[in-house]
């Protein structure tokens, strides 16, 4: 092949030798680019009043492209169709979606305004990989400039039911737009199939049975690619000086420490996670005193109005959770609105007994493989994993609840710190075999062998185990 040339919104900081500064999908991206001298092309994170073309600078053999956006581009699209249409959509929860004709009209606008400013930058023979929701039109985009390279199109959040798809208005446009595609990749089956269902009942269209569907006189390939840990990474981040520190003085602490890490988002189930959490001190007394969640929040989209108030009631529910049990040594549940060191995470989670994984919705979710890859092999802890992430199809070994059910999410800690160190080594197994064998160079040489081929894409299910 020639290049490869990715496609995101963000783009991650690539340093003199090509590397990524941080972030496991970043860093296995930049591995893909530094073997195909490629180039990764996004939004620069900067609004400036004109944006002018791209600005291309060379890092360690890696094109980085990045342009500005206007504030307006960045409300409309950005905060707009993207955070405040297509998110909540995806992440089935109709009743947040707005539906602003400028934020459709401004979504069009900077997928044509990303074509503009990559065309002149493509060769022949690259092949493109754009990644995630902003930029589902941007292949549409592309070909109505003449591009005849190769596009595959990695979707990194759910695809959602038809029934839900279809609230949102000119929904049509949107699919149809995914046939100037080669490939379509979704994290899993189950998304794959919310596709194709849309695919056959809604644009009428027809499956082949190996990958291909064909609607609107047009076909593109689609498969399932579930996304994995940059092993590497993860090996050495456990080795690291900041984990072992953090690790044992967190292990110090008189008391069972429960972990959560997600984006401060509506879709991670955290109001849930909080109320389980209450109803198991409220139901188990004599685990008072003696376990702590720790649950760290990392602060996102707060120019988008659903996250900051979804900030501001976790921030009263845990002072409330705290009121009501914590004692003059003990605080039962310490919520950090803060980012922290993937090194320093990767020690806490080692400390763990359990880490608490239960969103409501969630295209694969990292942290539950991230949990399990820091283990300890002789005395890990154990996975609790909402039934409803991505990341549930393959980790059949965790405990896997439905995130709705307070009761049954209350159970689920109380199994937690009761399981016997065999039964937790005996999962932690089976896990992390699947965690280290299906790693992020599987999933995207996967992707990308499909890609650049032409076999059937359906033939094999990457999920089989
Ligand atoms: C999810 C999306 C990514 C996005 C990330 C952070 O993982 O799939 O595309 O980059 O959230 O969100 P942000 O809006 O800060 O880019």
């Amino acid at each position: 092949m020639g290049r490869l040339v990715v496609v995101s919104n963000r783009v991650a900081e690539i340093d003199s030798r090509g590397e990524a500064s941080k972030g496991g999908l970043a860093m296995a991206l930049s591995a893909a680019l530094r073997e195909h001298h490629g180039l990764w092309f996004g939004w620069s994170g900067q609004a400036s009043a004109a944006p002018g073309p791209a600005n291309v600078r060379r890092n360690g053999g890696i094109d980085v492209a990045t342009i500005d956006l206007t504030e307006d581009e960045i409300e409309n699209y950005y905060n707009g169709f993207s955070n405040r249409t297509l998110w909540p959509l995806c992440h089935y929860r109709p009743d947040l979606v707005m539906h602003e004709r400028a934020y459709g009209a401004a979504y069009a606008q900077v997928n044509e305004k990303f074509a503009d400013a990559l065309m002149p930058l493509l060769r022949e023979d690259d092949t493109l990989w754009v990644h995630d929701y902003h930029l589902v039109p941007l292949a549409r985009a592309l070909r109505a400039r003449g591009a005849q390279n190769r596009i595959g199109f990695f979707l990194h959040i759910p695809w959602p039911a038809r029934q839900v798809l279809s609230t949102l208005p000119r929904h049509h446009q949107l699919v149809q737009a995914m046939f100037d595609y080669d490939l379509i990749g979704f994290q899993t089956q189950g998304w794959l199939d919310a596709f194709e269902d849309y695919v056959v009942e809604e644009l009428k269209g027809s499956l082949d049975g190996a990958g291909s569907l064909t609607a609107l006189d047009r076909t593109v390939r689609a498969g399932a690619y579930p996304i994995g840990l940059d092993m590497g990474e993860m090996r050495a981040m456990v080795a690291s000086e900041a984990a072992r520190r953090t690790c044992a003085t967190m292990k110090a602490e008189d008391q069972q420490l429960l972990i959560g890490v997600d984006r401060i988002d509506y879709s991670k189930g955290l109001p849930q996670k909080f109320a389980a959490f209450e109803q198991f001190l409220e139901d188990e007394p004599q685990w008072r005193e003696k376990v702590a969640l720790l649950q760290i929040g990392q602060p996102s989209r707060t120019d988008v109005e659903a996250y900051q108030q979804l900030h501001d009631r976790l921030l009263s529910e845990a002072g409330r959770i705290n009121g009501e049990f914590g004692t003059l040594a003990w605080a039962p549940l310490r919520y950090r609105a803060q980012s922290m060191p993937r090194d320093v995470l990767t020690g806490a989670y080692r400390a763990a007994r359990a880490a608490i994984v239960t969103p409501l919705y969630d295209g694969m979710n990292l942290v539950a493989k991230e949990y399990v890859a820091a283990q300890d092999p002789d005395d890990p802890g154990v996975l609790i994993l909402s039934r409803f992430a991505g990341a549930a199809a393959q980790m059949r070994e965790a405990l896997l609840v439905n995130p709705n059910s307070r009761e049954d999410l209350a159970d689920a800690i109380r199994r937690a710190v009761e399981m016997p160190r065999a039964e937790r080594i005996a999962r932690w197994k089976a896990l992390y075999a699947g965690v280290a064998r299906d790693d992020l160079t599987a999933w995207r040489q996967s992707f990308l062998h499909d890609l650049l081929g032409d076999r059937p894409v359906g033939g094999q299910d990457p999920l089989a185990r």
